[in-house]
């Protein structure tokens, strides 16, 4: 294959790109919680439990708003379990997970670990058993300043000042038949409207005004989904006026029983780039339809790779099981930086993103009882992107090669270029899908005279390189030299095959 070209030109812009597009998630789900960001007696605990370490590597991360407390939890937990004295707080059964909730966290201890960790809250609220009233007595504890039972009930239990939670998930995976009390198109839109006119109605702000909340309705769990995008346009047309955001979730998965296992994997950035595609349009049809000026986003609150055909071997019913901890390999990796090159790319519709999840649980940090916390593959393209991606997305143009998988083609050199205007930075992501060197060359325009800044690399020989406890540094980025700049705006770059490239440029 020749060399790519890609281009892209400063006043050709695709659109603002959010910070919370670099959110993540949190859920009561096997370690993420407990032994995860939690763990009492650990040596890098505070008083509080909380370890200092993960919440170190979180920092590292550049993770501003965090998703909790599910996921499939939320559909069957009473948020009044988890909050008051803990010795009167009782364990109950976790369906959506089999296992125990202990409830030693609950909403104080998730608040006051978030401002500790430097992140905003977004909450769920229970749309399987719970009610809208459920969710509105949970936004009066959080955010009722004082003189009602539920927010003086917070004053008493932990915190004299209200919470101010804005990002609220107005339940999760409604679609999904493993839901607990799941709910069709027609009956949650309703249900989720009731429940987003009363918060709005606590709140005493309508949709879009300043500092008003932020509601996420539910739409497909995944473009797999048998009601997919039927769910999303219905739930829509009984939502749009009071939703800010449609969720959207998708996984990715390494399946070795597919002809060509890998292609169809490192297709996975395009499918994405698809898929959003499909719920912009749809959003658009119903705006159309209702002759609505106003605009609902996209919330892309659980994103990642997950190897969900692997079965459990825990036992069921157990605090704090050993579940989903996924170890994730090098080429897990490569597929991760085109997910994020996708988010990036389509930043004027997708407002909010969580990587699913943070901790132990399909997670960048690992975390062992008592013992360290690592980085997995996937910690390092996150941390660059979201370091340095910020600003806004410029479109590109490229004439990257080609190959088939299972979606149809995909670009042998994914790409996505930021400009940061504060800084005068451009960065750009590359992902080489090619099993040999590619040469690139780039062309910023518009920008004056660009000088590359940084560079650095991920590149392994094993595509199933991981990073352990026994050896945590197995794959890791490296810093290699700058490229030179000619013609001021014109770069070239050989990009070592299968790797994930960061290049930063400075004007
Ligand atoms: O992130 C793991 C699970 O994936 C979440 O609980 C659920 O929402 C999704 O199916």
């Amino acid at each position: 294959m020749g060399k790519t070209h890609i281009f892209a030109d400063r006043n050709l812009k695709i659109g603002d790109i959010d910070e919370n597009i670099y959110g993540s998630f949190l859920e009561h789900l096997g370690r993420a919680v407990y032994e995860g960001i939690y763990e009492p007696g650990h040596p890098a605990a505070d008083k509080d439990g909380f370890r200092e370490d993960v919440i170190d590597l979180i920092r590292e991360l550049g993770v501003p708003i965090v998703r909790y407390p599910g996921g499939n939890f939320v559909s069957g937990y009473d948020w009044k379990d988890g909050i008051g004295k803990k010795s009167e707080r009782g364990k109950r059964l976790d369906l959506a997970w089999a296992s125990i909730e202990p409830n030693e966290f609950g909403t104080d201890e998730f608040m006051a670990w978030c401002k500790k960790a430097g992140v905003s809250p977004m909450l769920a609220v229970n749309m399987g058993t719970g009610t809208p009233k459920d969710a509105l007595e949970l936004l009066e504890y959080c955010n009722h300043p004082s003189g009602t039972y539920f927010s003086d009930l917070r004053r008493k239990n932990a915190s004299e000042k209200p919470y101010g939670v804005k990002y609220w998930c107005i339940g999760n995976e409604m679609d999904g038949s493993w839901q607990i009390c799941g709910l069709d198109a027609e009956a949650y839109g309703k249900k989720a409207m009731q429940t987003m006119r009363m918060l709005r109605w606590a709140d005493a702000k309508k949709a879009g005004e300043a500092d008003a909340l932020k509601l996420i309705v539910c739409g497909s769990c995944n473009c797999e989904m048998p009601t997919y995008p039927e769910w999303d346009r219905i739930v829509l047309e009984n939502t749009y006026e009071e939703a800010d955001y449609l969720s959207m979730h998708r996984y990715y998965e390494y399946k070795t029983s597919n002809k060509n296992p890998l292609e169809d994997f490192l297709g996975s950035a395009e499918d994405m780039g698809e898929f959003i595609d499909v719920i912009r349009s749809t959003i658009n049809y119903v705006r159309a339809k209702k002759r609505s000026s106003h605009r609902v986003y996209v919330s892309f609150d659980e994103w990642n790779i997950w190897r969900q055909s692997a079965e459990r071997t825990e036992p069921n019913w157990v605090r704090a099981p050993h579940i989903l901890e996924d170890k994730y390999t090098f080429r897990d990796m490569l597929v991760f930086g085109g997910l994020m090159n996708t988010l990036l790319t389509h930043c004027d519709i997708v407002k909010a993103a969580c990587l699913a999840q943070l901790v132990n649980v399909i997670a960048p940090i690992m975390t062992e009882k008592g013992g360290a916390a690592i980085r997995q593959t996937t910690f390092y393209p996150f941390k660059y992107v979201s370091q340095n991606g910020r600003g806004e997305t410029i479109r590109t143009i490229s004439t990257s090669g080609k190959f088939d998988n299972m979606y149809g083609s995909a670009r042998l050199i994914n790409e996505a270029v930021t400009h940061n205007a504060e800084k005068r930075e451009v960065n750009v992501f590359l992902c080489n899908y090619a099993q040999s060197a590619q040469d690139i060359e780039l062309e910023l325009r518009s920008f004056g005279d660009l000088t590359c800044k940084a560079r650095v690399e991920i590149a392994n020989n094993d595509l199933d390189a991981a990073n352990t406890f026994a050896c945590p540094d197995a794959v890791l980025p490296r810093q290699l030299d700058p490229v030179s700049v000619f013609s001021g705006s014109k770069a070239e770059v050989r990009l070592s095959p299968m790797s994930w490239n960061y290049l930063r440029f400075g004007y």
